[in-house]
């Protein structure tokens, strides 16, 4: 067998949520006004070189805009995922998911499954519909990665790179390379097919294994997320802790400003939470990991962005 060549008995799954790279738009020159999440999975893979002679099977699991991601969406696709991974005839998984929210999806299904198989999220920047579609070479080199011997654990594939679920991050709300890595940098890129790795696959997070919690939950631990900023306040933190105890909050992440350090006004009103039984946690506005001090007021997660901290810690609630 000749290196690229496909493993024609395994399978690969192809999981669509939604999202850009399944948008329609009216005009085909219109890149930012569309229908996110119109066009069914299967059309999108239609006619891909990448795909002709694999064993390639399709699932629609959602249809949407990934802004509006709902606990049932993604408690669908974990499920989902995790029935095929169990299954010996797949080889790897690629899902089709919108970019606004893929940072997120990246970081739950990693943290719940901590695959042994490739499960590759990919997603585009521009509808299906437009003259120049980003999608059909992103889902291309996604199923390059799925099919990649070696390949394990939850990766975001977009503009030819491979990034790990802890470390990616929108950063751009029109380039066709929108994601970050940070300091990390990728893991690999996808060049005419062949992945060139520079770091190893992800591992399991720390977090692993409440994967039963998750699904069985009818609804999550209340857990927000507010940011410090200049003249931040007290009063939003009060007003949480003002509700009734059926809609109370159980936690808050809160966006440092710098390297994670808080307006004195909204530091003094997370304490008086914390001092109520709220789990506080910190995270760095820019998204890059605090570099601990002694003053830092708050345990971080894992050094996580803010919204990646947002489900670590629902999760943690969820099981205490
Ligand atoms: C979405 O996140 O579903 C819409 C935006 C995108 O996919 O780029």
């Amino acid at each position: 067998m000749q290196v690229g060549e496909p493993t024609k008995a395994a399978r690969v799954v192809v999981l669509g949520m939604g999202g850009t790279i399944a948008g329609r738009a009216e005009r085909a020159g219109d890149n930012v006004g569309y229908d996110a999440g119109a066009v069914p999975v299967e059309d999108l893979a239609a006619g891909l070189p990448v795909l002709q002679g694999r064993n390639v099977s399709f699932e629609q699991v959602a249809q949407i805009n990934s802004k509006d991601m709902r606990l049932a969406d993604l408690q669908r696709l974990v499920d989902r995922a995790r029935v095929h991974l169990a299954d010996p005839s797949v080889q790897g998984i690629v899902v089709t998911h919108g970019t606004d929210t893929i940072e997120e999806t990246a970081y739950l299904l990693q943290t719940l499954l901590a695959p042994a198989k490739p499960l590759v999220l990919t997603c585009a920047m521009r509808p299906a519909t437009a003259v120049s579609p980003d999608g059909p070479q992103n889902l291309s080199d996604a199923v390059a990665v799925a099919t990649e011997p070696g390949a394990r654990g939850v990766v975001v594939v977009c503009a030819g790179r491979v990034h790990g679920p802890h470390e990616v991050a929108k950063q751009h709300p029109y380039r066709t390379d929108p994601f970050d890595s940070g300091d990390a940098g990728v893991i690999a890129q996808v060049e005419e097919g062949r992945v060139r790795r520079f770091r190893d696959w992800p591992v399991a997070a720390r977090r692993t294994g409440r994967v039963e919690a998750f699904l069985r939950a009818s609804a999550m631990p209340r857990v927000v997320w507010l940011s410090s900023h200049a003249d931040a306040q007290a009063w939003p933190v009060r007003a949480l802790l003002a509700a009734s105890p059926e809609q109370r909050v159980q936690g808050i992440v809160v966006s440092g400003t710098g390297n994670a350090s808080l307006h004195t006004e909204l530091d003094a009103a997370l304490r008086e939470a914390e001092a109520a039984g709220v789990r506080v946690v910190i995270a760095n506005r820019n998204g890059a990991p605090p570099v601990p001090y002694p003053q830092q007021p708050f345990a971080d997660i894992d050094g996580l962005s803010p919204p990646k901290a947002r489900w670590a810690l629902t999760l943690d609630l969820l099981e205490a």
